[in-house]
C-alpha cells in the first residue's frame, strides 16, 4: 500500500512516519499543499491525506481518480474545502479527521473570557506602560446567558466546559443530545439571538450556513453581545459585522478564522500582499483595528494531543478502507 501525505506539518512528520512503519505502508510526504502543480506526487498512490488548505479541484480530482487513487483523506474536521460532489461522482472513498474537541472547545472558552475581561485592551495597554482600568470593567459568566450555535461533538465540549461558570446556556442544533440536556436547554436560533450576552458557533459550512450570521441576524441579538467564531470565516457576513461592531450592537467578536483564508493561513506573509478569495482582504485588517476585534491565525485546533491525532487519522483512515473495505472515519452521504 502506497499513500501521499500532502500539507505535512513538521509536528505531524513522525507520527504519519511511524504509523506508515506499523502497517507496512510506503509514504511520500510533503509540506506542500494538493493542487495542479503537486497531484503528481500521488502517483502509484492508494490513497492521499491532506489539511485544509488543498485544492480538491475537478481538474485536481480528474488527475487523482487517472492514477488510480481511490481514498481521500482530511486530518481536518471540516470537510468543505473537499469538492465531495464531484468527488463522489467519480467515487472516492472520502474520510475526515476525528480528534477529540477538547482543544477547540477550550479555545473558545479562553477566547469567551479575553473578550469578557477585556483583554485585547488590557494586554495593549499594559504593554504600553498604561496601568488604568479605564474600559476594563468585565462581566462574570454566573450573571450571563451563553448560546451555543451547534451542539455537535465541539458544542456539547463548550456546554460541559461552562457549565462549571454557573451561567444560563441555551443550545442550538439540529439533532438533539441527551447529554447536551444535562446542561443546556435547546431552543431555536432566534431565541439564542434574543436572549444570549455571548453566542459561540460550532456549525459546519453547508450552504445553509454561509453567512448566516448576517445584518437580520444581529439585528436580533442583544445590545453588546459576544461572538465567538472559531469554526469557519464564511459563517460570518463580514459587511454586517463590520455595521455591528461600528455600531457597537456586537461588544466583542473574536475569530479563529476568516472568510478566504485558504491558502493564506498557517503561512508567513509579512512582506506579501494578501488577496483574499471573495472578500478583500482590507475589511479584516479594519476590523482587526478595533480593541475589541480579535482575530487568530486557525489555531483552536492546534495542541499536542489534536494535532497528533489528526496526523494519525490521516493514516487510519486510508489504512482501514484498504484493508476493511471501510472505515469510522468516512464521511456520511
Ligand atoms: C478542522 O479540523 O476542521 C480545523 O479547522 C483545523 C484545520 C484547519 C487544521
Amino acid at each position: 500500500m502506497k499513500i501521499t501525505a500532502y500539507e505535512v506539518r513538521p509536528d505531524e512528520e513522525p507520527v504519519i512516519r511511524n504509523l506508515c512503519d506499523k502497517y507496512g505502508i510506503d509514504v511520500v510526504i510533503t509540506r506542500a499543499n494538493l493542487d495542479e502543480n503537486t497531484v503528481n506526487l500521488a502517483e502509484g498512490s492508494d490513497g492521499i491525506t491532506t489539511l485544509g488548505q488543498s485544492t480538491y479541484s475537478n481538474e485536481v480530482l480528474d488527475e487523482l481518480k487517472k492514477m488510480g487513487v481511490q481514498v481521500l483523506a482530511s486530518r481536518c474536521v471540516g470537510y468543505n474545502h473537499m469538492n465531495v460532489e464531484y468527488a463522489r461522482e467519480l467515487g472516492f472513498k472520502l474520510c475526515n479527521g476525528s480528534y477529540a474537541p477538547n482543544g477547540v472547545a477550550e479555545y473558545s472558552v479562553m477566547a469567551i473570557l479575553m473578550c469578557m475581561r477585556h483583554q485585547k485592551k488590557a494586554l495593549y495597554n499594559t504593554n504600553d506602560n498604561d496601568f488604568t482600568l479605564k474600559g476594563k470593567m468585565g462581566r462574570e459568566l454566573r450573571s450571563l446567558t451563553v448560546g451555543i450555535l451547534g451542539a455537535g461533538k465541539i458544542g456539547k465540549t463548550v456546554i460541559k466546559i461552562l457549565s462549571g461558570f454557573g451561567c444560563k446556556i441555551l443550545a442550538y442544533d439540529v439533532v438533539q443530545d441527551d447529554e447536551v440536556k444535562e446542561y443546556a436547554t435547546y431552543v431555536d436560533m432566534d431565541t439564542i439571538y434574543k436572549e444570549c450576552d455571548v453566542i459561540t458557533i460550532h456549525m459546519p459550512l453547508l450552504p445553509a450556513t454561509t453567512g448566516m450570521i448576517n445584518k437580520d441576524a444581529i439585528s436580533k441579538m442583544k445590545d453588546g453581545v459576544i461572538i465567538i467564531n472559531n469554526a469557519r470565516g464564511e459563517l460570518l457576513d463580514v459587511d454586517a459585522i463590520i455595521e455591528g461592531v461600528e455600531s457597537e450592537k456586537i461588544g466583542a467578536l473574536f475569530c479563529d478564522a476568516f472568510p478566504g483564508e485558504t491558502g493564506i493561513i498557517h503561512i508567513p506573509h509579512n512582506t506579501d500582499i494578501i488577496r483574499t478569495e471573495g472578500m478583500p482582504y482590507f475589511k479584516l485588517k479594519y476590523l482587526r483595528s478595533f480593541v475589541n476585534v480579535y482575530h487568530t491565525p486557525h489555531m483552536a485546533f492546534f495542541t499536542e494531543e489534536a494535532a497528533a491525532s489528526m496526523a494519525a487519522c490521516g493514516v487510519d483512515s486510508i489504512y482501514e478502507i484498504m484493508t476493511e473495505g471501510k472505515s469510522s472515519h468516512e464521511i456520511p452521504c
